[in-house]
């Protein structure tokens, strides 16, 4: 596959990015992005024959990769991985915390241990991952991009560990900010809308519902992969030196207060009256 980059191809050349969750989805296509412009990738999954298959993919871009099984959640193990990519790749430049875990369900019907590993998953997992790779993001003065989501600042119904999960790896990115640039390390989160073709949307979006779904976006469509990859790129690169502790919000305008139902009705009461 192509990638139609708006950054030079060497962008990234000789740098290491290291992707949690990078073996599919939006962290998948933001490997991408980065393959794209000459990065390095470590890639953490749960799954060999996904890590693998994506790796295969990577490697057909011109990237060098290198893949690591393992859960977010075992900190030695990740630990072990972030040493490992470094002697394979050198040290990392950009650390992209994307690993998540999410399941739709009522408040009172989350289990304290269901809770708990979406919890573990995105909010540990992220410091994990950041602890891990402190020293080498010290080293290089590198950049942390943090994958949010809209439930971190807007409720969503059932939703509620995975709201508190992003909440709390947004505020921990602002402290990471705040005492981390003393070394030189930016750290940001984006917050993606709804992504086609992702497993997020296959579990979030009700079958059959996606078309209405997209009305109520602004921007008329669902995100793509690439959306998330090339902000991620800019992000990471020396086009946003100066911008740290920040989160940016690439969702068409879904969480905007007032859109959704609100604008429907008043969009449809205007092309009633024969207004555009
Ligand atoms: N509904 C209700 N509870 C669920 C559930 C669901 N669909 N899926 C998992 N759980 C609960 C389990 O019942 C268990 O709690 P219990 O011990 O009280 O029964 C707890 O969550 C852990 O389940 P387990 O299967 O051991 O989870 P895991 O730790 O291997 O996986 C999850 C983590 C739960 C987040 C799982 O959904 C996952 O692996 N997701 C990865 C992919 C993903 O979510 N991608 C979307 C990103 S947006």
């Amino acid at each position: 596959m192509n990638i139609t980059s708006c950054f030079t191809k060497d962008l990234f050349q000789g740098k290491t990015v290291f992707i949690t969750g990078g073996s599919s989805g939006i962290n998948l296509g933001i490997a991408r992005n980065f393959a794209a412009v000459g990065a390095n990738l470590g890639i953490v999954g749960r799954a060999q024959e996904k890590l693998d298959a994506a790796a295969a993919e990577l490697r057909a871009l011109g990237a060098r990769v290198s893949t690591h099984s393992v859960d977010v959640r075992d900190y030695p193990a990740l630990e072990k991985a972030i040493q490992n990519c470094r002697d394979e790749l050198g040290p990392m430049h950009t650390l992209i915390c994307g690993a998540a875990g999410n399941f739709p369900l009522a408040a009172e019907q989350i289990s304290p241990n269901g809770f708990k590993s979406v919890i573990d998953i995105d909010l540990m997992g992220s410091f994990h991952a950041c602890l891990a790779g402190f020293e080498q993001l010290k080293e290089t003065q590198g950049n942390i991009i943090f994958i949010s989501a809209g439930q971190a600042f807007m409720p969503y119904a059932f939703q509620a560990h995975v709201g508190a999960a992003k909440a709390g790896i947004d505020q921990m990115m602002r402290n990471l900010a705040l005492e981390w640039g003393r070394f030189g390390i930016r750290c940001n989160s984006i917050a993606p809308g709804p992504i086609e073709g992702t497993e997020g949307v296959r579990r979030l979006v009700p079958a059959g519902s996606a078309d209405q779904l997209k009305k109520m976006i602004p921007l008329g469509r669902f995100g793509t992969p690439d959306d998330i990859g090339q902000l991620s790129v800019f992000l990471a690169s020396p086009l946003a030196a100066y911008i740290t502790g920040t989160l940016v919000v690439a969702d068409g305008g879904q969480n905007l207060p007032g859109s959704g139902a609100w604008t429907q009705l008043i969009m449809a009461e205007m092309a009633k009256a024969g207004k555009p």
